[in-house]
């Protein structure tokens, strides 16, 4: 993940250095941009070395790049293009009016109105330049944008007054980076299954019967699961995906590998997904030949799969298991039906048949059923956001049943 941070003219322009190696040792790719201010501070070879990447300093000047020079007229759209968030630090009192007032002068201004991407701002300043009504209400007012704040801590002030204003601590700061990325470590010490894609049931050598499932919620879960720190087995049927990085996975053909791989990983995991397309039912009997062609229509016997899940729920203990459910209508009552009778924790619907959601496509558009009662239905989303979504749900839930037991077994 790429992150850019803007450097803006104060006394704590020196500390982004710091925070740019902090970034870079949380493995994010990081991009220096720096104000004229932020110059009369701390030089771009600084960062230029630190970030190992070109540092851009004005709009329509040459940027630096430690040798080569480059026009920067147009890159703020492509900043903005390829960052995954834009972090201000230190951010004075003049970028937060700027940024608050939409003025586009230089490249940080221009670059936060281009980018879509979320926005944190590290203020520092003077005690009285923080406290005064112009600079609190242009916080406020990015606040309601949806910018990130990381408020400046009291102490004393490189100007010799004390008070707020000193630029928040840089593990205050990273903490924000993480979570506005949802890099954050929450699902450290959890072991977490995933099953993901179609299985294939064989009729013969050479057919067999599979669905339109293409791996891509189930992949997008075990990655985020893996960057916030789970140990994730993800047992998957045939997909044409990549292993996310920090995954482990089991390559499985049919419903009842799917299931071999399952029951093997079960006892181990703390929290169980289901994403599979997994066959109802697969043929009666697989022929070990091919099957000719002959003249007469041919009626196949097929038999129903393993409830992989269903199973699965049986014996769970505290281990949370998350289902998912492919509609084609009546998605509120199928899913509710289903939450209770396969003894999910939460169910992940979906009307496959909605535009942007469901088989082969980028985004989703789910409502998460959850066994206390609460149902959120979240807009069209990317799936790897989906996933970000469906993992702080599974975390509530966690939360909310464990105080259950807890208040129960005091009761007892
Ligand atoms: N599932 C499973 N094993 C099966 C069938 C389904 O583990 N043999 C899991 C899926 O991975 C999913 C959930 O059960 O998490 C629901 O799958 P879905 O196909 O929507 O429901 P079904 O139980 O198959 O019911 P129906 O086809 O009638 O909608």
């Amino acid at each position: 993940m790429r992150i850019t941070i803007g450097v803006t003219g104060g006394v704590a322009a020196y500390k982004a250095a710091e925070l740019v190696r902090l970034l870079q040792q949380d493995g994010f790719t990081v991009e220096v941009v720096m104000t004229r201010g932020a110059r009369e501070f701390i030089t771009p070879l600084t960062f230029a070395a630190l970030s190992g990447q070109k540092v851009i300093t004005d709009l329509f000047e040459k940027s630096f790049s430690g040798g080569a020079n480059v026009e920067s007229a147009i890159e703020h759209i492509a900043v903005a293009q390829r960052s995954d968030l834009l972090l201000v630090a230190p951010a004075t009192a003049d970028i937060l009016a700027k940024f608050a007032r939409g003025m586009a002068d230089d490249f940080l201004t221009t670059l936060y109105l281009a980018t879509t991407a979320p926005v944190i701002v590290a203020p520092a300043m003077n005690v009285n330049m923080w406290n005064h009504p112009a600079t609190q209400e242009n916080i406020e007012m990015l606040r309601a944008r949806g910018v990130k704040i990381v408020n400046p801590d009291e102490g004393y002030l490189a100007c010799g007054m004390t008070g707020a204003g000193r630029l928040a601590g840089q593990q205050e700061i990273v903490a924000a980076v993480r979570q506005t990325l949802h890099t954050q470590k929450d699902f450290e010490g959890e072991t977490m299954l995933i099953t993901a894609g179609p299985t294939c049931e064989d009729l013969d050598p050479v057919r067999y019967l599979t669905n339109r499932s293409s791996g891509k919620m189930g992949y997008a879960v075990a990655e985020a699961a893996a960057r916030r720190g789970a140990k994730v087995s993800l047992v998957s049927g045939p997909v044409n995906l990549e292993t996310p990085s920090g995954v482990e996975r089991f390559a499985v053909r049919t419903a009842e590998e799917m299931r071999h791989a399952v029951v093997d990983r079960l006892p181990e995991s703390t929290i169980a997904i289901f994403a599979a397309a997994v066959a109802d039912y697969r043929p009666a009997e697989t022929q070990t030949k091919k099957m000719k062609r002959n003249r007469e229509p041919l009626t196949i016997r097929f038999e129903p799969t393993p409830d992989i899940l269903a199973e699965a729920a049986q014996t769970k203990g505290e281990r949370l298991i998350v289902g998912f459910a492919a509609e084609t209508e009546l998605v509120v009552e199928n899913a509710r039906k289903k939450l209770a009778a396969k003894n999910a924790d939460l169910i992940v619907a979906n009307d496959v048949t909605a535009e942007g959601a469901g088989f082969d496509h980028d985004t989703n558009i789910v409502t998460l059923f959850s066994r206390d009662g609460r149902d959120l239905a979240l807009p069209k989303l990317s799936k790897s956001a989906v996933a970000q979504r469906i993992l702080d749900e599974v975390l509530r839930l966690r939360g909310v049943l464990r105080h259950k037991t807890e208040s129960h077994r005091s009761a007892v």
